[in-house]
């Protein structure tokens, strides 16, 4: 099938792969958490404790360990913007210790 037969067929709905599609989503939600899908499970107790252990560890280096409750949520995104590249954290440790930040507001 070259390209323009799979234009044209664009308007006939691909019923199989729609049906596939489902059932991946419906296997992917009916899984227990695996280690990988950390990031998507963003209140896990599980999520969250590691983000305070990065927290503990990181930022209580150059300075007391804030209190999360000092600053509104939407603080903390720019105090995290500048505060995660002095502790080195990665993406996803930058949104892990948000989030836990959050959570203990
Ligand atoms: C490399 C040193 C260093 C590390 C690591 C560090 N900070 Fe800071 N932090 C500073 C300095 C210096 C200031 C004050 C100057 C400034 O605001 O840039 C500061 C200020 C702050 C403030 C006050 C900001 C304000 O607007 O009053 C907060 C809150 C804060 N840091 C949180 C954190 C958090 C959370 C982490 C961990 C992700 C962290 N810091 C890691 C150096 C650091």
């Amino acid at each position: 099938m070259n390209k323009h037969n799979q234009f044209k067929n664009e308007a006939i709905p691909n019923y199989n792969f729609l049906v596939a599609a489902l059932g991946i989503i419906g296997f992917m939600f009916s899984c227990s958490p695996k280690i990988g899908e950390a990031s998507t499970k963003n209140n896990s107790t599980e999520y969250l404790s590691q983000g305070k252990t990065i927290y503990d560890n990181s930022c209580g280096k150059c300075h007391d360990l804030p209190n999360p409750k000092e600053y509104s949520a939407q603080s903390w995104v720019g105090i995290m913007n500048s505060m995660a590249p002095k502790a080195k954290l990665n993406e996803s440790q930058h949104q892990m210790v948000y989030d836990y930040i959050v959570s203990v507001k």
